[in-house]
């Protein structure tokens, strides 16, 4: 495995304490160790199932404990299933009692229930929100309260191309991912007057997620350590965004945002009118000058705007 290249002096996380969600394999182990070797105590969670989320073993999250020790690092594991309310609160309390607090969320864990939506069965559906958008709820649920008690907090959640874009076969997962963009989005609002900053990167690296759909050529230039750096910085003091999105793997690393068209204010006395809005379709789906909002009072702002212009 490739080391991710931190100079040790940085030092950006030293002393916090972190969660890694699904931290015994792929991303988060590699999130996990680099956060440790930062000198941050870390909770390494993992349940330790297959890819399908099915079954569960101790070792996934012991194996990687004993890795962050034997590099002198402070870790300690947590075998909780964080797709159930009670799972995220014992990862949590795992945190408080270890180390006695709480800094640093790193919502990670995932599994996959790839089909068409023609074959998708509710079990596939279920499973898939629940361990991506549900457990992402329950672990910052239930550390929330200590990161806006203490005034400080990062967290970072892992969406997806698959959900920013869609992706054939992944109905549940799509969905899953962009209900965390959801979640990120308002969490970053709520979390901000108590200094917690939420943002979400969407990554592509090597795990047993990915092996078996990109050929080895690509997989070698896709270490998850490749992505853990963009994650630590996440997980910096120094931050102030918040709120954003970062595709990041093999060294790319960019923003991703949401973004609304300038579009038209169509007349709306007497009705809106459908041979107008045919009329303007073009303009309307015209991206050129289109901009991200901060929040959901920002679009309704510019869209009032466009109508006082019309008043
Ligand atoms: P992975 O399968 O190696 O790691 C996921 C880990 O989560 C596993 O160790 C698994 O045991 C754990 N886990 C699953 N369900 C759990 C539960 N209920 N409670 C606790 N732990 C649980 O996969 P990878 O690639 O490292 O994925 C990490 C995250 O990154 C996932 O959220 C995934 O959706 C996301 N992602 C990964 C991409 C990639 O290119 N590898 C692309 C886009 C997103």
């Amino acid at each position: 495995m490739t080391d991710s290249k931190v100079l040790e002096e940085r030092n950006i996380v030293a002393g916090r304490v972190a969660i890694v969600t699904g931290a015994g394999g792929g991303l988060g182990r590699s999130h996990a160790r680099l956060l440790a070797s930062q000198g941050a105590r870390v909770v390494v969670n993992d349940l330790g199932g297959s890819l399908d989320g099915t079954g569960s073993d101790t070792s996934a999250a012991d194996q990687v404990v004993a890795e962050i020790r034997s590099a002198g690092g402070e870790a300690v594991a947590s075998h909780d299933d964080i797709a159930s309310w009670e799972g995220g609160q014992a990862v949590v309390e795992t945190a408080l009692n270890h180390f006695g607090t709480l800094d640093i969320v790193i919502n990670n864990a995932g599994i996959l229930r790839d089909s068409s939506l023609k074959k998708m069965t509710e079990a596939q559906w279920e499973a898939v929100l629940s361990v991506h958008l549900s457990g992402t709820m329950h672990v910052t649920k239930a550390a929330w309260s200590t990161l806006c008690d203490k005034g400080y907090g990062r967290i970072v959640t892992t969406t997806s191309a698959a959900g920013l874009y869609g992706n054939f076969g992944q109905s549940n997962y799509s969905s899953a991912k962009m209900g965390v963009v959801g979640l990120t989005n308002t969490l970053a609002q709520e979390g901000a007057k108590y200094r917690v900053r939420v943002n979400a990167i969407a990554p592509i690296a090597r795990s047993r997620m990915t092996e078996t759909i990109l050929p080895p050529p690509v997989l070698a230039k896709l270490e998850p350590e490749f992505v853990s750096p963009v994650v630590l910085h996440l997980c910096s003091e120094e931050l102030q965004e918040s709120g954003r999105i970062y595709a990041v793997g093999g060294g790319y690393v960019a923003r991703v945002a949401m973004v609304e068209g300038v579009g038209v204010q169509l007349p709306t006395a007497g009705g809106l009118d459908l041979d107008e809005i045919r009329k303007q379709w073009s303009v309307i789906n015209e991206l050129t000058n289109a901009r991200p909002f901060g929040s959901a009072m920002e679009s309704i702002g510019a869209a009032m705007t466009g109508l006082a212009a019309d008043e």
